[in-house]
């Protein structure tokens, strides 16, 4: 199973992907890590892991059409099987996610359909949710809104601030993409004709 991680910055989660395939032997592997800014220390990560990394920068390109095709064309070189959103802080076009149609996963910050966009765990805090967490989920043109692959869920403790918050769930998100990679290689995950997603021998 061939993946592709797009990252904007540290990448964290991707670097908790790459550990996972590598760790767990599993039938995969991170052909390349892309990002879209020349600062994410993510690609200095890849590299000294022996993973492709490379640098798609949006600054350098006109408009937003412009950037999404030489960012689909520096990933169609690696053939993926899924494009995998690890902190990816672009909105893509309508074109670039059907490109990957049934092939792009994202992981957000929050239970969605609640919180979607930025600043979740600002929200989370500001309307009082008990809980809240993140979820992985296949991309449509409807920005953080596509078919739920995986959620993973943290309490919302009172003296909570957004970073102690965002410091929890992020810890969830490494698991919860982890074991997204796991049914990915493994081919146990599918979506129906209804856009729903299916994980085969799981619940
Ligand atoms: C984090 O805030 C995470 O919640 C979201 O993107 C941000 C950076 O993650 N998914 P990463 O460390 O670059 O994976």
């Amino acid at each position: 199973c061939r993946l592709v991680v797009l990252i904007s910055g540290r990448g964290s989660n991707m670097q908790t992907i790459v550990n996972t395939v590598r760790t767990q032997g599993l039938p995969a592997e991170v052909c390349a890590v892309i990002a879209n800014k020349a600062n994410a220390s993510g690609l200095e990560w890849a590299h000294a892991h022996g993973i492709q990394a490379k640098l798609v920068a949006h600054r350098d390109y006109a408009t937003r059409t412009e950037f999404d095709q030489a960012l689909a064309q520096a990933i169609d070189a690696y053939r993926p099987d899924y494009v995998l959103l690890a902190g990816f802080m672009r909105v893509l076009t309508p074109e670039f996610v059907e490109h990957f149609n049934g092939r792009l996963l994202n992981i957000h910050p929050s239970l969605l359909p609640a919180f979607p966009g930025l600043h979740t765990h600002q929200q989370a805090l500001a309307t009082g949710v008990q809980w809240h967490g993140c979820t992985v989920h296949f991309v449509t043109p409807v920005l953080d809104h596509g078919p739920i692959v995986a959620q993973g869920a943290v309490p919302v403790l009172a003296d909570d601030t957004p970073d102690t918050l965002a410091e929890r769930v992020l810890g969830v998100e490494h698991h919860l993409y982890a074991q997204v990679v796991r049914w990915l290689a493994e081919g146990r995950v599918s979506l129906d004709a209804m856009q729903r997603v299916h994980v085969r021998g799981v619940a």
